[in-house]
């Protein structure tokens, strides 16, 4: 069945707003089956968490419903997933806990490509512990991050290897699974960010390779909340600091004070949504999950195929990075003008673009833009619609014809 665009945006309400949104990267718009979710467990009667009262039991169904439906997602056991505020909270967790076992002379392996959550969390663990930093480089022309680069970064000393299963600002979906097998043939562990990736497409825990993945519910069509997943043996075996009356078991000894119960029933919705992008596919949940964001992305990648013809085609603009395999994102500059001035220029035609570093700052650093204003980000989710990246490619037509103009 062929993916129905019109059908897919009529399930987000904000979509009727009329803005196109190119920034599914720093935020997707949330599905009403989410919005209904948690308005749903608000207005009913709530309680804290007991199995002494129905309201408290409900409570724990929310948060075993929504570790259930993140497990589904990633290939996950439910017993794996740690819920939390965000990828950044969870990731400074585990940093923190992993940190506390480290000794000076220990090493850590980071990538210039990732964003600072899977980047400052573990430099600061690092520093707390005496252990050293070691950088796998991206390629600056391609936008690539060669796995071949970690036989040298990993050694016996190697305890533990960040990395990125797709960059927030240029897309580059690096080769995880090499990646994570050069760390393991080490000892080390590998905590992948996923924030990114995620959203557009099928996600496997094992075929990643990964010891931890992190992602955000944000990202693809969900409440502000993140999850943290790893086989439930290997959080067993990690102590946290926590409060002391707070459960010990996993993955509770890892969440901290009392969750946002109704924004969990919106996760486990925005799950259940993802499953239902592809009304074909049968089976349980995870293999709908993997169909719908398979439907997904196949919609995604033409979309973004006409904007980075688009893109590449107009005079006075600069694409930076061209990996092989990517997530449907791409950064840019016009000429003669500000990132910041054109993100305000396709704002005032209610055209949605981030603009800046968005957090990839050692990618922008290395790449000496930071210190002038970093790019703008066009990302593509699956309700963007090739009208929409037509119209964003008149406008930045319009932009950069003046800039040059102007410049003359
Ligand atoms: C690749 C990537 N990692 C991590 C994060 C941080 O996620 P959170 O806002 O949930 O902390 C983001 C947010 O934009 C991201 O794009």
């Amino acid at each position: 069945m062929p993916y129905d665009i019109a059908r897919v945006r009529a399930t987000y309400p904000a979509l009727a707003e009329g803005f196109a949104h190119f920034d599914g990267a720093g935020g997707t718009q949330t599905a009403a089956p989410v919005i209904e979710a948690a308005a749903a467990a608000m207005r009913g009667a709530t309680g804290n968490r007991s199995t002494a009262f129905a309201p408290g039991s409900r409570s724990l169904e929310l948060v075993a419903g929504a570790r259930a439906a993140v497990a589904d997602l990633l290939g996950a056991e439910p017993a794996g997933v740690v819920l939390g505020p965000s990828a950044t909270a969870l990731t400074y967790t585990l940093a923190r806990t992993l940190g506390a076992t480290w000794r000076p002379g220990d090493e850590v392996v980071l990538s210039r490509l990732d964003h600072d959550a899977n980047v400052r969390p573990w430099v600061q663990a690092a520093e707390a512990a005496g252990a050293t930093v070691r950088w796998a480089e991206f390629d600056r022309h391609s936008g690539e991050l060669p796995a071949g680069q970690y036989a040298d970064l990993v050694g016996a000393r190697t305890r533990l290897v960040a990395v990125t299963a797709g960059s927030n600002a240029i897309g580059t979906v690096p080769d995880v699974a090499a990646i994570a097998k050069t760390a393991h043939a080490a000892g080390a562990l590998v905590c992948v960010d996923g924030v990114h990736s995620v959203p557009h497409g099928p996600t496997d825990l094992a075929t990643l390779g990964a010891d931890f993945l992190v992602t955000s519910a944000y990202k693809w069509s969900g409440p502000h909340l993140a999850a943290m997943v790893a086989d439930p043996a290997r959080w067993a075996g990690l102590r946290p600091a926590k409060l002391l009356p707070s459960a010990d078991a996993v993955p509770d000894r890892f969440e901290f004070g009392t969750p946002s119960f109704p924004l969990l029933a919106g996760v486990t919705a925005a799950v259940d949504q993802l499953a239902s992008l592809d009304p074909a596919a049968t089976g349980d949940r995870r293999a709908r999950v993997r169909a719908g964001l398979t439907a997904a992305q196949a919609h995604e990648e033409a979309v973004f195929d006409r904007l980075l013809a688009g893109l590449t085609a107009l005079p006075g603009l600069t694409l930076y990075g061209s990996p092989a395999r990517r997530c449907p994102t791409v950064s840019f500059r016009v000429a003669g003008l500000s990132p910041a001035d054109t993100a305000a220029e396709l704002g005032a035609a209610g055209l949605c673009l981030s603009h800046g570093d968005y957090y990839a700052y050692e990618y922008f650093h290395a790449m000496g833009l930071r210190a002038d204003g970093g790019a703008v980000r066009a990302s593509v989710y699956h309700y963007n619609t090739v009208e929409e990246v037509d119209r964003l490619l008149a406008e930045l037509d319009r932009i950069a014809t003046r800039g040059a103009r102007m410049a003359r």
